[in-house]
């Protein structure tokens, strides 16, 4: 199961959805997960996102969803491209698809409620993997697609974060190249002018 926080934390890689797999976790693991999800700073707490949950049978009609919606958006739609939409969501046993929710709130900038639902997405990812498992953060064509949407259920100021598929990896990851920490880091320093 998890290992200690910072070293789960330096070691974490994303499996991508092609690469995920049964098991994804338990219905009580699963609220657990989403549990810390939400646990995400939230400035005046006024939980500016949601949750949305696909399991079993429902993936494949929400597969359907996807088919139709590209096959509205093109004039010659490819037979092998709709195959791959109706089984996008059957790539891992679990998607939730995080939606963020702009509330109307003065003191609390839209994108201060932008970042919190980014921290929900990253949350979710992050208590998945403590948890054992493994996932991938991604947002493809159907995140932006109006039909998709409405099939979701989406309402004003609401948007797509991510769907976050969550599986047990079938294939594990190389490294990946990460930023040079000394080019991305600075000390501030007073400025002496005056
Ligand atoms: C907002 C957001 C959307 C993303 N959408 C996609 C996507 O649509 N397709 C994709 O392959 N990766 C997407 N990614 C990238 C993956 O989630 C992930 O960063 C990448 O596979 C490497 O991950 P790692 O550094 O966690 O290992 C997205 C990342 C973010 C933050």
């Amino acid at each position: 199961m998890s290992e200690d926080p910072l070293s789960l934390l330096l070691s974490r890689r994303s499996v991508v959805a092609n690469n995920l797999g049964p098991p994804g976790p338990e219905s009580g693991l699963l609220r657990q997960i989403l549990t810390a999800a939400a646990r995400v700073p939230d400035h005046k707490k006024i939980v500016p996102w949601r949750f949305i949950l696909f399991e079993g049978e429902v993936r494949a009609a929400f597969g359907e969803v996807l088919a139709k919606a590209y096959e509205a958006s093109e004039t010659d739609p490819s037979p092998v491209r709709l195959e791959t939409e109706a089984a996008r969501f059957l790539r891992a046993p679990v998607v939730v698809a995080v939606i963020s929710k702009i509330k109307n709130q003065k003191a609390v900038p839209e994108w201060e409620q932008v970042l919190s639902a980014g921290a929900a997405c990253q949350n979710l990812l992050t208590a998945a993997n403590a948890a054992g498992f493994s996932g991938q953060w991604i947002t493809e064509w159907y995140a932006y697609d109006e039909s998709v949407r409405n099939a979701l259920g989406l309402g004003e100021g609401e948007r797509v974060a991510g769907f976050i598929y969550i599986g047990t990896a079938q294939e594990l990851p190389q490294e990946r190249d990460r930023p040079d920490l000394d080019e991305i880091t600075t000390h501030w320093v007073p400025n002496k002018v005056g």
